[in-house]
Parts: structure tokens; C-alpha cells; sequence
């Protein structure tokens, strides 16, 4: 989810307001999954580089995710919605540990996977998994996926960028390999459930052949 500032920029408006807009956008959009038919939606909310943005957006940002729980969670019980969170999202404030602790225990029921990256990177979760790995004593391909935040989560399909930017930014790297990729030019808080119909339907044309002929 890219594009928030430069949404705000854009419009004469602070930052915080894209960001504001951008939750509004992701409310949307996780309504719209279910009737499109996906199963898994993994959203990269707060990267573990994010830190190094001044403090006030760092905080606007974690005033949006608890007020973000708080107004949604009852929705995702309701709607079948199994939240998920990849990242080390413990080195929060340990208010908003507690509240995402709450959510994931009150949707562990739900069949539909929302992952939220917080505090994520994915040189970090690679790092982690092999450490992990090694500890067991096995490092693999399977041992090192094992240990992935995602092990649980199905192979990623598609991966979509909004705002124009042509590059990864530390998501998912381990996940892309087969991925299928969407860079789309939409800054983030315009990015509706229609676009990410179009990006699906541009998925259902392509041909996947993992490396094969
Ligand atoms: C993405 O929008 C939101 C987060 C990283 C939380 P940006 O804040 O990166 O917006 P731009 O890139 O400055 O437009
Ligand atoms: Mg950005």
C-alpha cells in the first residue's frame, strides 16, 4: 500500500490524512474479498523500516492501527475474517500488543485470511526462519518455509504495488519467487476494489509455469 503522502501532497493536505485515507481505502477493500472469491489478503500496513520516519507520522500511524482494531475487529468476527499478522509486531506498545493479541485470539475462528505486515521485513524474516531452521538442524527450502510468518498462509499468487513504484521494498521476497506481479499507478487511498478486479483479471491471463515449458 504505497502512495498515501503523495495522495495528501497532492491534495495541499498532511500526511495524516492520506494515511487516514488509506485505512478507508483498506476497509473497502478487505469488504470487497469476500465476493471475489480470495481467500487470503496480506496487506503491508508498517514496514520494519517505517521506524526511521519522524516520530509524529510514526505515531499518527499507530494512533490509526489501534483506532483501526478497536472500529473493525467486531466486522472481521462477523464477516469469517481470521486476522493474521506477519512481523515482529512485539516491539510495539505493549497496548496495542495486547489489542492485536485480543483480535487474533477472537478471529482465530474465521476461514478467510487477513494478514497485516506490521514491523515487517522480509530480509529479517528469512534471517529469522533460518535461525530457526538451524536450531532444529535442518536447513531446506521446506525447513526454511516452515519457519516463514506465512508457513500457514497459501503460496502467493499475486503481489500488487500501488503508486507507480517498480520495486519490493523487503516484502515477501522469499514469497515472490513464483509471485505473480502487479505495479500499479494508483496512489494508495484511490486504489478501489474495481482496480484490484482489474489486476485479478490480468492474473487469470497469465500463464504460470514455475520455470517449467
Ligand atoms: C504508504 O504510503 C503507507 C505506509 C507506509 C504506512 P506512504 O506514506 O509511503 O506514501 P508516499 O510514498 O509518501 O506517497
Ligand atoms: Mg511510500
Amino acid at each position: 500500500m504505497d502512495g498515501n503522502g503523495r495522495w495528501a501532497k497532492k491534495r495541499g493536505l498532511p500526511r495524516a490524512l492520506g494515511h487516514q485515507r488509506g485505512v478507508e481505502a483498506v476497509r473497502k477493500l478487505v469488504r470487497a474479498t469476500e465476493p471475489m472469491g480470495i481467500d487470503c489478503l496480506t496487506l503491508y500496513a508498517f514496514s520494519s523500516e517505517n521506524w526511521k520516519r519522524p516520530e509524529d507520522e510514526v505515531d499518527h500511524l499507530m494512533g490509526l492501527l489501534r483506532k483501526f482494531i478497536k472500529t473493525d475487529l467486531e466486522e472481521f468476527i462477523a464477516n469469517d475474517v481470521k486476522l493474521k499478522i506477519i512481523g515482529d509486531y512485539k516491539a510495539f506498545a505493549p497496548d496495542i500488543v495486547e489489542m492485536i493479541e485480543d483480535a487474533l485470539e477472537k478471529t482465530s475462528d474465521g476461514s478467510r485470511i487477513l494478514a497485516v505486515a506490521l514491523n515487517y521485513g522480509a530480509q529479517q524474516e528469512i534471517v529469522r526462519a533460518a535461525t530457526l531452521a538451524a536450531e532444529q538442524g535442518e536447513i531446506s527450502e521446506s525447513a526454511l518455509e516452515r519457519h516463514l510468518y506465512t508457513s500457514d498462509m497459501p503460496p502467493l499468487d499475486l503481489l500488487i504495488r500501488t503508486s507507480g513504484e517498480v520495486r519490493l521494498s523487503n516484502f515477501l521476497l522469499w514469497q515472490c519467487a513464483y509471485a505473480e506481479m502487479s505495479f500499479v499507478d494508483v496512489l494508495w487511498p484511490d486504489f478501489t476494489p474495481a482496480h484490484l478486479q482489474n489486476a485479478l483479471d490480468d492474473f487469470a491471463k497469465r500463464e504460470r509455469r514455475y520455470g517449467g515449458r
